[in-house]
């Protein structure tokens, strides 16, 4: 496994003072999938997927009903393909492959060309010989599966974490060079010329040394007409590698180089509002951006995730919808038939106020559906080391980080239908100036 490291919290002011509002509201016509929602959106939403759960009914359902694209989790490796010089093993890869095309699902291919899970004989081969295995590798892979991937992950995870911006040493790396990159795009290009072709990679997601260096890279390639037409950012978050705030600027500089950007690997680690709040940024992020044509999850449920512990998706190990899977569904413009926020029966937006160095007011409006509500609730997030010093015509009950704040009325929290009130309160910043993330509006 790969180390993480940290690439500084940010916030989220610059994503959500894009928007400015959330609402949560359920319509008739609405989308009720996350594929079909983002289908809406002209983008795919996809998941990795593990060919030894494809006995599993509920796995198999839940991503047959909600997901477009998948993306095999490690059966397209080089370990798992060619374990053996030029002796190819395509069965668990294949049956993720027909299992997908038979419902309708497009498929990322991942990943061709990477340090890790890569047989140890490879590492062993002398610069010529590596050389002819590398494109041998690449060709015989993207040969048996032509016309059915949509994006190939060509180079995966070839730079270093941190300041250096260097390349991260490998077989590939050491014995070929920097040119490595570009002669495994040349070789992926004749093998599947209709395939769009990704360099991928981790902590890239936001402006830094790394992302800068593979930034450089992508530019040159686009000057010298070196064959790439995409970049995956894997976006796997935690708290100590949080949504960046400047997430939505970098996927859209790299897509002012005129590649795709698509979101390949998004895990989030967390639970409830914070979890939903973070994952609807993504999504929002994405859409704000034109070139940003897909978003794959790293999973379809938390308990076979890669990174279980941290509950990282959007279904729990039951299968159940948890909060941030109602939030990337809202934020990709559907809605959950019947329930789980899809009601509509309130819906909330927020507004910055006045504003000071240390500190600024925010109002949320609460606006009743169609019909009469009795009460609301609602949250309200604030990124730490942000803090709530004071609210009013509300009232207030706190998680126990202290940045998670659930609101009911003062009193008779009734609305006519369609009528509105609102409540204020003030952040200290602390140096974050990230706009709160709020909840969705719940009534009764
Ligand atoms: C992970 C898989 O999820 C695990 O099952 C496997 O043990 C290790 O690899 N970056 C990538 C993915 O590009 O291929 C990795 O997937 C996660 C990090």
């Amino acid at each position: 496994m790969v180390t993480r490291t940290s690439i500084g919290a940010l916030g989220m002011a610059g994503l959500l003072a894009a928007s400015g509002v959330i609402a949560l509201s359920g319509t008739a016509d609405a989308a009720s999938t996350l594929g079909s929602a983002a289908a809406g959106k002209g983008r795919y939403f996809g998941t990795a997927v593990a060919a030894n759960h494809l006995g599993e009914a509920p796995y198999v359902s839940t991503l047959d009903t909600e997901f477009n694209s998948a993306t095999p989790e490690n059966e397209m490796k080089w370990d798992a393909v060619e374990r053996t010089r030029n002796s190819f093993t395509f069965g668990a890869a294949d049956q993720i492959v027909s299992h997908a095309q038979s419902k309708g699902m497009k498929v990322r291919g991942h990943t061709l060309v990477w340090h890790s899970q890569l047989p140890s004989w490879v590492g062993t081969l002398g610069t010529a010989d590596l050389r002819t295995a590398m494109n041998n590798h690449i060709t015989k892979v993207m040969q048996h599966y032509k016309g059915k991937i949509h994006s190939w992950d060509v180079v995966n995870e070839a730079f270093q974490d941190g300041s250096s911006g260097a390349r991260r040493s490998s077989p590939f790396q050491d014995k070929l060079g920097n040119g490595f990159i570009e002669e495994a795009f040349r070789t992926a290009r004749a093998a599947d010329p209709a395939a769009k072709l990704c360099y991928n990679d981790y902590n890239t997601d936001g402006v830094n040394a790394k992302s800068n260096a593979v930034y450089n890279m992508v530019r040159d390639f686009k000057a010298r007409g070196v064959p790439i037409d995409c970049v995956g950012f894997q976006s796997h978050f935690n708290s100590a590698s949080p949504v960046p705030g400047d997430y939505q600027a970098n996927l859209q500089r790299f897509a002012d180089l005129g590649v795709d950007v698509q979101i390949t690997e998004l895990d989030i680690e967390g639970s409830g509002t914070a979890q939903a709040g973070s994952y609807s940024n993504v999504v929002k992020a994405c859409l704000a951006v034109s070139r940003c044509t897909g978003i794959t999850v790293w999973g379809v449920t938390d308990k076979y995730s890669w990174r279980a512990s941290g509950t990282p998706l959007l279904f729990d190990g039951n299968y159940n919808k948890k909060p941030a899977y109602t939030a990337v569904l809202t934020a990709l413009g559907g809605s959950s038939p019947g329930g789980g926020g899809g009601t509509a029966a309130c819906t909330v937006s927020y507004s910055k106020q006045e504003e000071w160095s240390d500190r600024f007011n925010g109002k949320v409006t609460v606006t009743a559906g169609g019909s009469a509500i009795g009460d609301w609730t609602t949250t309200v997030t604030v990124t730490s080391p942000q803090k709530i010093s004071a609210t009013w015509n509300g009232t207030p009950t706190w998680d126990s980080s202290g940045n998670v704040m659930t609101m009911k009325p003062n009193g008779n929290g009734s609305l006519a239908a369609g009528a509105s009130t609102s409540f204020g309160f003030t952040v200290m910043k602390n140096g974050n100036n990230a706009a709160p993330v709020l909840g969705s509006c719940t009534a009764s």
